[in-house]
């Protein structure tokens, strides 16, 4: 399916729309993009933008060969979207710091610490007092810690502001605020339905995240099964010298902003479509930095903020045709990888949307594999 002049309209302008749209348009094509909100306002709005591989996909194979594929397409991917956009986005490599709070936690990373050895990742596991040494706000009660120097953060807001930003100087057409109900064939090319009217295009690219199954499309019957799965995320604003690397443990993590912001993330809850904050969920992630970083209690309290992740049955993305509507492409179910999968995502889909190439990565995460779509 090679294509050049024809719209392409993307559903979605969270990061991974908006990172397709920008890929879309610098490779020459002409792109719509729409979004029911403001841009970014969805899952990206309480992602705390960490680009950790091998603590947040360490446990499934495919997950991981995508990410760490993703990992490394980020510097050029940044550098390519200041440049086009003029919109700083930070960006740090600060590596990973994850810490053990019990004897059982540590027994997990001695066997996470091995398997990157085996794999060739860089890695290195430290007693208690290598870890505080590392780290010295650490709590006294840590009796361990793996870090990971290749990991890092970016700051998502700014990212999908730039991407959004460099997309539309390179001709794309942002519709912002106009919810999408339908999508269905007319004449070879897809409508795609909205609160303000109708956009025409010879391909669209469902990237709603957790929404995407709310939106009717005309000729495949089952919705793409993607479930909403709430995270709270809490700033706050750090006093004195700052926590050095991103900060990791099961009940919470910490992402140090050069500005003194601490991001604390983030709850992972099944709570539908509800979108608010709760006493539970702030309280949790307050105790849990605490115990991280006791000097966490002397912060002053900036914010709360919810996103709702897109999740999958398998947690895995689901990236690829419709064979119902071949000019349809989903792009959705990014999970907890929203970030770190993008500049992959966008890549995936611009082959396959401009050049017909079908990466081998898409066999594992098509939308088939949830049936007929
Ligand atoms: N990627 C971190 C989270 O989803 O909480």
């Amino acid at each position: 399916m090679a294509r050049s002049s024809s719209d392409i309209v993307v559903v979605g302008a969270g990061i991974v729309g908006c990172a397709i749209a920008f890929e879309l348009a610098r490779r020459g094509a002409s792109v719509r993009l729409v979004d029911q909100r403001a841009t970014g306002m969805g899952a990206t709005r309480a992602s705390a933008g960490i680009l950790a591989p091998h603590i947040e996909a360490a446990t499934d194979a495919t997950l991981l060969d995508l990410t760490v594929r993703s990992l490394g397409l980020f510097d050029d991917f940044i550098a390519d979207v200041v440049a086009d956009s003029g919109v700083p986005v930070p960006y740090r490599r600060t590596g990973t710091l994850q810490v053990a709070l019990n004897e059982d936690e540590l027994g997990e990373l001695r066997h996470a610490a091995a398997r990157l050895k085996a794999a060739g990742v860089a890695a290195s596991l430290l007693d208690a007092q290598a870890a505080r040494a590392e780290e010295p706000h650490l709590s006294e009660a840590a009796l361990g810690a793996l870090v990971v120097p290749t990991h890092g953060f970016t700051a998502a807001g700014d990212l999908t502001r730039a991407l959004s930003t460099a997309a539309c100087r390179r001709g794309t057409r942002l519709t912002e605020g106009s919810a999408v109900h339908r999508i269905g064939p007319k004449h070879g090319d897809l409508v795609v339905e909205t609160d303000h009217g109708s956009l025409t295009g010879d391909a669209v690219v469902l990237a709603a995240g957790a929404w995407s199954g709310q939106i009717e499309i005309v000729g495949v019957p089952a919705r793409v099964p993607v479930r909403p799965v709430r995270g709270q995320l809490l700033r706050l604003a750090w006093h004195g010298p700052a926590v050095r690397r991103v900060t990791w443990h099961g009940r919470g993590y910490l992402v140090p902003w050069d500005d003194g912001t601490l991001l604390v993330g983030a709850t992972v809850e099944e709570a539908g479509f509800e979108e608010g904050t709760t006493v539970a969920g702030v309280r949790d992630l307050l105790e849990a930095a605490c115990a991280l970083v006791p000097h966490a209690s002397m912060a002053g309290f900036a914010g709360a903020y919810v996103g709702l992740r897109p999740a999958s049955a398998d947690e895995l993305p689901i990236i690829g045709a419709s064979r119902l509507l071949p000019n349809l492409m989903y792009a959705t179910g990014h999970y907890r990888n929203g970030i770190l999968l993008a500049p992959l995502t966008a890549e995936l889909v611009a082959d396959a949307l401009l050049n017909g190439r079908i990466d081998p990565a898409l066999a594992a995460i098509g939308p088939q594999r949830f049936g007929d779509l």
